[in-house]
Parts: C-alpha cells; structure tokens; sequence
C-alpha cells in the first residue's frame, strides 16, 4: 500500500493506502473525495482530474505524454508547474507519501 494525502481547496487533508497500480483519480473517486470527477474514466480525455502535485514529487512521476499535455491545456482551473492528471498516475512504492491538492474546480 501506498500512502497518498489529497488535499481539498479548504484545506482539509485524507490520508489513504491506495493499492499499488491504482490510479490516484481511481482511489478518490472509489472512496467519494469530492476534489476529482475522473469523467473519461482514466484514459486523458476529459480533465476532470486535474490535481497539484507537491513539488518534492514531481521529479518521481512518469513525464507528461503528448495526451496528457493537450489536457493539461484545457483544465478548468489554471494549470501550474505542478499541474497533472491523476488518472495518469500510478500508485507505487517510488511515491508513497505523495501529497495532492485539489483545484478550486474540474469543470
Ligand atoms: S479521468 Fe479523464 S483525464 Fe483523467
């Protein structure tokens, strides 16, 4: 198990174990965090999983693929350094207590 905080715009942290090999968009929208919407279901076509990555993070996640990328352009909430998809990252021991935070919206 991976731990992985997510962090809503109020501030409020959840602290989950997500499974190894889940998404990070999977295991808030099975558990009903209300910060993702995940409406492709995982496959970089909608957006609405757009989350901040913290910085200290950034460097162990996979690069951003051209799929991803033209996503990120069309985020309801303004794109940041630390701007990826969630359904694009892969819960595994290499990120185990990464910290995410919600944008102030996904559509
Ligand atoms: S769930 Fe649609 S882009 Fe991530």
């Amino acid at each position: 198990m991976v731990k992985v905080t997510y962090i809503s715009t109020d501030g409020t942290e959840t602290d989950m174990d997500v499974a190894e090999g889940t998404s990070l968009m999977q295991a808030a929208v099975s558990s009903g965090l209300d910060g993702v919407i995940g409406e492709c279901g995982g496959s970089a076509m909608c957006a609405t999983c757009h989350v901040y990555v913290d910085a200290s993070f950034l460097e162990k996640l996979p690069a951003i693929d051209d799929m991803e990328e033209e996503m990120l352009e069309c985020t309801s909430s303004d794109r940041r350094p630390t701007s990826r998809l969630s359904c694009q990252i892969e819960s595994n021991s290499d990120i185990d207590g990464i910290r995410v935070t919600f944008p102030e919206t996904q559509v």
